[in-house]
């Protein structure tokens, strides 16, 4: 997808420096377009934890790509448990998104799959460029079972499609395509007229700055709404549709996603109004029954609630909102009932959001 009309990835090898991996830092955008660069694991543990880059399927391609760091930096010794406790220390800089442990799983069982043979560096650094490529055919794929959705409703409407949408689960959240704007990306494409409804997602405002920022790029017509105006949206049949990305999904459809999500869930059910999920096999995480009891939610710094970041004419700056003496809290995530979801669109097809709808599309998980 385009920044400033050139294509881009969210992920990618410094040009002739294998050794170190390059990242947008979303921290920046829109306001700057700025370069962040890892040559070690601890300083993926720091583009992870910080958000320089977010969301789940980038979360997880990044900390793949940190094992790879992690294998470069490799002394002699016991070489087998420093990769197991840099592998841990990798997945605790985010709970959530589950393609975290995903990824970093992958990776360290092929390392050590692999320490005795040869090549081991090249092996392992083409495995984290094989999980990349599988994010984007995902994205791609989800794309187009998530069109035919977009097509019905143009069909029958006859006019634009109005799509809501939460937080970023754009290509910027994933390494090209998105998950959540990949159907609506090739909506576009195919000359379907499609319009956003972008939720700003406070605190760190996701939706105003980086979904706002790619649809534009991408030339896609779009409004950037506070996140409590959904439901009025919907009452007034201003919304066709509800699609939104997943940090981690249970085996019974259960879908955590960005703080916000389930009351737009709520809101989308009174109003009859479609509410999709996309999300890449790896945002599954197969041992959890109960999404709402089991999946970990994420808390973090105060300071995203109590200040707001901004531009101003000499950088990027944070004001302060609340009273001093007022405490915050700042839970990153929510788990929608699947219950309230219509359907999953994953890169196998759409179904709907229970425990043998999804083992149909992904047998090979009942056994394993
Ligand atoms: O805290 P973030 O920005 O990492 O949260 C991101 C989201 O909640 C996305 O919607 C989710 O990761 C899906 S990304 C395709």
């Amino acid at each position: 997808m385009k920044i400033q009309g050139k294509q881009y990835h969210t992920i990618w090898l410094k040009e002739g420096d294998s050794s170190v991996v390059e990242v947008i830092d979303q921290r920046k955008l829109p306001f700057q377009f700025k370069v962040f660069q890892m040559k070690t694991v601890e300083d993926t543990f720091f583009a992870i934890k910080e958000m320089v880059v977010r969301g789940a399927p980038l979360i997880g391609v990044t900390a793949a790509y940190g094992m790879y760091l992690a294998l470069l930096d490799l002394g002699d010794g016991d070489r087998e448990s420093v990769l197991k406790e840099k592998a841990e220390y990798l997945k605790s800089s985010r709970p959530t998104a589950v393609n975290l442990a995903f990824a970093v799983d992958e990776m360290l069982v092929f390392i050590l799959n692999e320490i005795a043979s040869g090549n081991l560096i090249e092996r392992t650094l083409e495995k984290a460029h094989q999980l990349k490529a599988e994010e984007i055919e995902s994205g791609s794929r989800i794309g187009e079972f998530g069109l035919k959705i977009i097509e019905e409703i143009y069909k029958k409407k006859g006019e634009t499609v109005n799509i809501l949408t939460h937080c970023n689960a754009g290509w910027l959240a994933c390494i090209d395509w998105g998950t959540a704007t990949a159907p609506i990306y090739k909506a576009h494409l195919k000359g379907i007229p499609v319009h956003v409804w972008v939720d700003e997602t406070r605190p760190r405002n996701q939706g105003a700055r980086l979904t706002a920022y790619e649809l534009g790029e991408e030339g896609v017509p779009h409004t950037v709404i506070p996140d409590n105006t959904g439901g009025h949206l919907m009452q007034h049949g201003m919304v066709d549709l509800v699609i939104v990305g997943s940090d981690r999904t249970s085996i019974t459809g259960d879908v955590a996603n960005k703080i916000g999500t389930y009351l737009k869930a709520l809101a989308a059910n009174d109003n009859n109004v479609p509410f999709y999920v996309a999300l890449p096999s790896s945002t599954f995480d197969w041992d959890i029954e109960d999404g709402v009891k089991q999946i970990p939610i994420e808390q973090r710094d105060p300071t995203e609630v109590s200040e707001i970041e901004g531009w101003a004419e000499d950088g990027i700056q944070s004001v302060h909102l609340i009273p001093e003496k007022s405490k915050v809290a700042n839970y990153g995530f929510d788990v929608t009932p699947a219950r309230l979801v219509t359907g999953l669109i994953t890169e196998r097809g759409v179904c709907e959001a229970d425990k043998q709808s999804i083992l149909k599309l992904f047998p090979e998980k009942e056994f394993e």
